[in-house]
């Protein structure tokens, strides 16, 4: 048995505010970021210190409280008006992880529900960003736990190529595809991970390799160029992501570069699994088509820290995610246990 110390909280709740882990800043610099407001928790989120979505849901729950806070009214329904308010806010942060709306309506529908005085009302609502933060944190254990049962059994020591970061920082804590890989790391099969660099913003250079390093878990960082040649040289076992948003027929949507990965895989006769928590699921969605893609400033890509390094005059395209079809899935790992992409509809009423 590996030991991992995995206590990687990017929200926490502490004295009547948000404090961020900025993820930004890291690997070179840890430090901690104190939101005490709703619009602050909103320039967080679409800046990116606090990403992932998991943690975007997480941040975006704590968001609503902070704005319950902020309106100063006794009467339920101008209270429930100025809430809606907040909710547009936050929704216009960032457009493609359904967890951020996933979280914003569960508050909303808390705010609703509840019959007491606006005082009430508000208390309720940090319990239930408490519980979406807790919820969370069981559930990406849960993750690691079913996915150990659906990774390849041979070779006994495997080894798991992935993208982006899916790790504590992204989640509640512990991870989604990184919980996986650490559940297997805990018990003895995991031989090393590849981490994609994961182009533009290198969530993968400088989050999971992070997280991998911070758990003593072996880490190769390769370019996103390389996953192919890689795979190629049977340096590859399995293949684990995360998700952004999966439609109901499986369809995912993940961080750019996902899912020329699938297609690779494909080619390459190695599994390419998804993990995910429920929350992630949107079966409003019947397949990916409908799914937006976030397009982020062009200066992430021209850009790499502060040099310029595309000559003036050319264009530039950024989406920040991309959609795999389910076709290329193996399977979908949640909380509730590993399902074919055609299987997912039996999670619906669950
Ligand atoms: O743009 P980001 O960094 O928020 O994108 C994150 C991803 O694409 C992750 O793979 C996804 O949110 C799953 S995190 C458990």
């Amino acid at each position: 048995m590996n030991a991992i110390k995995s206590e990687i909280y990017p929200v926490i709740w502490k004295n009547d505010q948000v404090l961020l882990i900025d993820q930004t800043r890291l690997p070179n610099e840890y430090s901690v970021v104190e939101i005490s407001r709703s619009l602050d928790m909103a320039q967080a989120i679409k800046t990116m210190i606090v990403r992932g979505a998991p943690a975007i849901g997480v941040a975006a729950a704590y968001g609503m409280y902070l704005g319950a806070l902020e309106i100063e009214t006794d009467q339920r329904k101008d209270f429930l008006q100025k809430l809606e308010e907040v909710a547009q806010l936050l929704q216009q942060t960032r457009p493609t992880a359904v967890n951020l709306f996933w979280a914003i309506s569960r508050m909303l529908k808390t705010a609703y529900e509840s019959l007491g005085t606006v005082e009430e009302i508000k208390a309720i609502l940090l319990k239930t960003a408490q519980d979406i933060q807790q919820e969370d944190l069981e559930t990406c254990y849960a993750i690691g736990k079913n996915g150990l049962s659906v990774l390849p059994s041979e070779p006994h020591q495997l080894r798991i190529l992935t993208h982006c970061n899916t790790g504590g920082l992204a989640t509640a804590g512990y991870g989604t595809a990184l919980g996986v890989i650490r559940s297997a790391w805990q018990s003895g099969r995991l031989l090393r991970v590849y981490a994609d660099e994961t182009r533009p913003r290198l969530q993968g250079a400088k989050l999971t390799a992070w997280e991998c390093v911070q758990d003593n878990i072996p880490v190769t960082v390769i370019s996103d160029g390389m996953a192919a040649h890689c795979m190629k040289q049977g340096m590859v076992d399995a293949v684990i992501v995360g998700a952004d948003r999966i439609a109901a027929n499986g369809d995912t949507a993940n961080k750019i570069g996902t899912y020329s990965l699938a297609v690779v895989s494909k080619m390459h006769s190695i599994p390419f699994f998804v993990a995910a928590p429920l929350s992630t699921i949107d079966f409003e969605l019947p397949n990916g088509e409908q799914i937006p893609i976030e397009e982020r400033d062009p200066v992430e890509i021209y850009q790499v820290g502060k040099t310029v390094i595309c000559p003036e005059g050319a264009d530039f395209y950024n989406p920040a995610f991309d959609v795999t079809p389910a076709e290329l899935i193996t399977a979908i790992i949640t909380e509730k246990g590993a399902f074919k992409p055609s299987d997912l509809s039996l999670l619906m009423s669950r």
